[in-house]
């Protein structure tokens, strides 16, 4: 959907000035050097269509450059942008009008609500700007407004809005238009911590009902984790890292990355897919109760998963249990099994089953969505995963 390659922004420069050939460091300098500032150096990225797309990074990194440049409200100096298959930097004139007005929504952090027109009139302002007539606006501004939560709210005015619900008319006049890019500078940092959850649940929420594609800025890599399908890092206006929130965070790309890391809640990041094993060993039903006994003494184990053919979990067989069959006689596994066992699908986030760990004989079950047995996710996985890495620092 965005295919941007090698974007450059200097800032201060008049635009056909090449940028020097050199390291990334003496490029800084010698940019500097010339009396320009380079804000975006040498950024590729692709976002998929559909796609929650984070560009993170402290202050200063570039974020809002690269951002801005998806829709040209900052010029690039250099590089190639593709949306939709079309060259963006070779467009002028209404196709470019047409791209920023109406293939593309901006939502600010500090965006401005008209204090004098109604809730409604505000969220229909994207519209305005659009051209589309009053009452075809007014009614998506309706339908928007109630999608973020507000619909009883159009006739009143901003200054009756809290903060948050502010914010959500921002996402309203976002919504109301047909962009099917959203461009989102930092639009929730302003906000309370239970706001900004409530406001990135939303987001996550209409994310997935519209699949539109959106590109959002953060300095927050727990907002970036939480609602980030991949996330690129920036830092000095390159990109150090770009992936998934679970690869950035088992493979930190150097100690900038580290350093945001440290401050993740990982145990809300890494789900059971993260930190699933093998299970040691599985019976079937047409195991005896003593072969089953003696596998699991040899492997010094008190119980394991019980499978049906397709790889369902039955069951659980426990060693005392299956002794005491054994000595009645009882020669069928189906009537050993005992139902003492937490399953949990792969998705899941840590924090919402860790509690379970250690409660019964065998580890947690991660289950497909046919209740198949993928793994198992023994209590040491869990705390060896919660636990950062080390950061390696060099003495001098
Ligand atoms: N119009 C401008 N002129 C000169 N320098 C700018 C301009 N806009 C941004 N910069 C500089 O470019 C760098 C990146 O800015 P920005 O993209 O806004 O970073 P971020 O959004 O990550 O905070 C900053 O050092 C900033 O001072
Ligand atoms: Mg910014």
């Amino acid at each position: 959907m965005i295919e941007a390659s090698h974007l450059s922004k200097v800032y201060g420069l008049p635009p056909d000035r090449a940028l020097p050939l050199l390291t990334d460091e003496r490029r800084h300098e010698a940019v500097r050097d010339a009396g320009g500032f380079l804000g975006a150096d040498d950024v590729s990225f692709t976002v998929q269509r559909g796609e929650l797309f984070v560009i993170m990074g402290l202050s200063g990194s570039g974020k809002s450059t690269v951002l801005r440049m998806i829709n040209r409200l900052v010029e690039p100096t250099g590089g190639r942008l593709i949306i939709d298959g079309r060259d963006v930097l070779a467009m002028a004139g209404d196709d470019l009008r047409e791209l920023r007005n109406r293939r593309i929504s901006m939502v600010f952090q500090h965006f401005a609500l008209f204090p004098h027109r109604t809730i409604r009139e505000n969220a229909a302002y994207g519209l305005k700007v659009r051209g589309v007539p009053v009452k075809e606006r007014l009614e998506r501004a309706d339908w928007a407004l109630g999608r973020v939560g507000l619909g009883d709210r159009g006739d009143t005015r901003p200054d009756e809005l809290s903060g948050g619900m502010k914010q959500r008319v921002g996402l309203a006049r976002a919504l109301a238009t047909d962009a099917d890019i959203l461009l989102m500078d930092e639009p929730f940092s302003a906000l309370d911590p239970l706001i900004k959850r409530e406001m990135q649940e939303l987001l996550l929420t209409l994310q997935a009902e519209d699949q539109r594609t959106i590109v959002f800025v953060t300095h927050d890599l727990n907002e970036a984790m939480r609602i980030g399908h991949r996330i690129m890092v920036m830092k000095d206006g390159r990109v150090v890292q770009c992936g998934t929130g679970q690869e950035i965070l088992s493979s930190p790309a150097d100690d900038y990355v580290s350093d945001f890391v440290a401050d993740v809640d990982r145990s809300r990041v890494l789900t059971a897919a993260a930190v699933l094993r093998p299970p040691l060993l599985t019976a079937g039903l047409p195991d005896s109760p003593e072969d089953v006994l003696r596998r699991l003494g040899a492997a010094e184990m008190n119980g394991l998963f019980v499978l049906d053919e397709l790889g369902c979990l039955l069951g659980v067989a426990r060693d005392d249990l299956l002794a005491n069959a054994v000595r009645n006689g009882e020669g069928d596994l189906r009537n050993c099994l005992v139902q003492e066992y937490e399953a949990v699908p792969v998705d899941r986030p840590l924090v919402e089953f860790c509690h379970l760990a250690g409660r019964h004989t065998v580890p947690i079950a991660a289950v497909d969505e046919q209740g198949r047995l993928l793994g198992v996710v023994p209590r040491a996985a869990i705390l060896s995963s919660l636990a950062s890495p080390k950061k390696v620092t060099a003495h001098a």
